[in-house]
């Protein structure tokens, strides 16, 4: 494990506090006896929590802990999809608008519950003659439109996991991901809206399931209305099959430990991760995080997570808690920049967005484009701002408080994991004093610790290792179809406790900022992405003999990936075949594995520099990168391989 980053050091000299609005304290919906109450009995407040939710069974224990293995609300029966959607309609709730959807191109829709039940019914009925049945998994592969949320509440209906791979994903990851978890239905779209031209997804379905002899359907939105291909005994169209069904359905009621949906992530190896997550516990985590850490009013607040439904944030945060709380959100399609830089501000003074949630490398290009295009804008309906996906810097809080906030919405800082379901350490806006680049304590109900290499807690003033001591209501179940890597993942490092695979420190008051991973995980523009995994892809091109990937510091993405690449036969003298090889690897990475895995940079190298033993170095790779000095090269097995590749990278090479 590597030592968190310098630069992020840096930001512990930080010693701004921000306190809670009075007004907003005195309204909040957490108020500061919560964390007594939670510590006096964690699992006695989850249950609590709990308790918000409908359930057509109650649960007879609340928690089976077996380490690793826990279960919640063991006993339970619900249907996440009724939570979210049906309750809320015979709740008198029908009219309350679900989302405020907004197409790239301008077009809009609004969605009440009432509709919302109706389209969930019809695609659930839809999906059952399709031959879905519980326990079944269906693979969702969509742009950012309502269908794509109707789709994962069908399936949550129907007790058929989902697993949702983001659209910037290619055929190849789609194809890894359907075979991993056997889906035998994909959902898709012809395209989506991106950067103002139509962007084609069926293509990719089609190259992925021609290879899934497993996949019996695939059914297709029409979006863009792009020419698609077209397979007659495989392919649907949504509005043939959905729009003629019945818009009432029966919910079948599903154990709280009944799998939910399946999110791939990037591990430390070059295969992805297939996250499980279950409902009851699931539910209970997101709708409790998503009303006290937001302090959402769904009675008058817009909220707006700005963020793809194809990662976790979106699942938690923009379909599960928003939805289970009975919330009217924001959901837009397309890019920030379409048509100009102020989009997001054109939405928020559109729909009088209260709470907004987006991550700090968005924040960070804002401030790119400048605070101009921000001021022809009323952003006075905001009232409270959040942060995800990475360690926020204090400079782009700051920005983030000032130019967006009016300096009078608090920030919360976010911090958890695509395996963690929820959030799990978090200010809450009523109560914390907050710290520009903190995340600052445990949510209620959830024990975590800062620990040294020895898995005893740092004193405060240290840094150390991030810890979940205790087990929490949304946490993995594990990784599809493999428990043993989930429990050496994730339980081996630290004796009984969860590892995040994150570095922290805790601070002289005690308060926890996160210092980014400690692993061969990448975090470029908020998104997970194994070194490994570029690594692999590289090395599957023809050309490339070895190749080494480190993700270097980048002011605008956090991280940005840089690649070391020796070639077969040694890299050609001729410096335009050298490029064009590099133009083609860059391709190839985003033909294996998605656009959002091209190297920012790629450098054509004689050699790696490896230790005696074989090992590549990397950490002396990624100090390359990042044009630091470098550290000890003793033991390299030719100390001259680095500073080759230094004059290399100088150079532009
Ligand atoms: C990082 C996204 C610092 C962290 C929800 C974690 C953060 C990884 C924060 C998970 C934060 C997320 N401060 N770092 N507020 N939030 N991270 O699975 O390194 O896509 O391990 O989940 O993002 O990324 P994932």
């Amino acid at each position: 494990m590597s030592e968190p980053s310098d630069a992020l050091s840096a930001l512990l000299h930080e010693s701004r506090r921000f306190s809670p609005p009075p007004e907003l304290a005195q309204r909040a919906n957490a108020q500061p006896g919560i964390y007594a109450e939670a510590n006096a009995d964690p699992v006695a407040w989850w249950e609590e929590q709990a308790r918000r939710l409908s359930w057509a069974t109650p649960w007879d224990r609340a928690l089976e802990w077996d380490l690793p293995f826990a279960k919640w609300f063991v006993g339970g029966k619900l249907n996440v999809a009724v939570n979210c959607v049906d309750r809320h309609v015979d709740a008198g709730l029908g009219e309350r608008v679900a989302f405020h959807w907004e197409g790239e191109p301008g077009d809009t829709r609004t969605i009440t519950y009432a509709d919302l039940q109706k389209m969930v019914c019809r695609a659930a009925n839809a999906l059952t003659e399709l031959g879905v049945t519980a326990g079944e998994t269906v693979a969702i592969y969509m742009p950012m439109i309502p269908e794509t949320v109707v789709a994962m509440l069908a399936c949550a209906r129907l007790g058929a996991p989902h697993t949702v791979v983001f659209g910037g994903f290619s055929a190849d990851a789609l194809r890894g991901r359907i075979l991993d978890c056997d889906a035998r239905t994909v959902i898709t779209a012809d395209g989506g809206y991106r950067r103002g031209a139509p962007s084609a997804l069926k293509p990719a379905v089609d190259v992925a399931v021609a290879d899934c002899p497993g996949v019996r359907r695939v059914l297709v939105v029409r979006r863009t209305g792009q020419d698609v291909g077209w397979n007659d005994a495989r392919d649907v169209w949504w509005h043939d099959v959905v729009d003629r069904q019945a818009d009432t359905h029966t919910a079948e009621m599903f154990d709280s430990e009944h799998p939910l949906y399946i999110m791939y992530t990037s591990g430390t190896t070059a295969k992805p991760k297939g996250i499980l997550h279950t409902s009851g516990g699931y539910l209970t985590h997101v709708s409790a995080t998503h009303r006290l850490i937001f302090d959402v009013k769904p009675e008058s607040d817009v909220f707006w997570t700005a963020a793809d439904i194809g990662w976790v944030t979106g699942h938690s945060y923009i379909v599960y808690g928003p939805l289970a709380n009975a919330t009217t959100s924001v959901m837009y399609e397309g890019t920030p920049d379409t048509p100009g830089r102020d989009r997001w501000w054109q939405i928020v003074e559109r729909y009088k967005v209260n709470i907004l949630y987006t991550a700090p490398t968005t924040i960070r290009t804002f401030m790119k484009w400048g605070p101009e295009l921000i001021e022809g804008h009323d952003l006075s309906s905001l009232r409270l701002l959040g942060s995800v996906g990475e360690p926020i810097n204090p400079e782009a809080w700051i920005w983030y408080r000032h130019h967006i906030g009016g300096d009078r919405c608090p920030i919360v800082d976010t911090w958890w994991q695509t395996e963690t379901g929820g959030i799990l350490i978090t200010p809450l806006p009523g109560i914390t004093a907050t710290k520009p680049g903190a995340a600052m304590v445990p949510f209620p109900g959830i024990s975590a610790a800062v620990v040294g290499e020895d898995g005893t807690p740092v004193k405060p003033g240290n840094g150390g290792y991030l810890v979940i001591t205790q087990p929490w209501p949304g946490m993995l179940r594990g990784i599809w179809g493999d428990p043993e890597r989930y429990r050496e993942t994730y339980w081996s490092r630290f004796e009984g406790c969860y590892f995040a695979g994150d570095g922290a420190k805790l601070d002289e008051d005690g308060d926890i900022w996160l210092l980014g991973r400690v692993d061969d995980v990448m975090n470029v523009s908020g998104h997970r992405i194994s070194t490994t995994e570029v690594e692999h892809a590289l090395v599957g091109h023809p050309s490339v003999a070895e190749a080494a990937v480190v993700g270097a510091n980048d002011a605008t993405t956090g991280q940005a990936i840089v690649a070391f690449v020796t070639v077969k036969g040694g890299v050609a003298d001729d410096p335009a075949s050298g490029e064009r090889l590099v133009v083609d690897l860059r391709d190839h990475v985003a033909r294996e594995i998605g656009p959002i895995a091209k190297p920012r940079q790629i450098l054509l190298t004689p050699e790696l520099p490896k230790t005696r033993s074989g090992k590549i170095m990397r950490r002396l790779l990624r100090d390359v990168a990042d044009n630091r000095e470098l550290g000890d090269v003793t033991t390299l097995l030719d100390p001259t391989v680095v500073n080759a590749i230094k004059d290399r990278m100088t150079t532009g090479g």
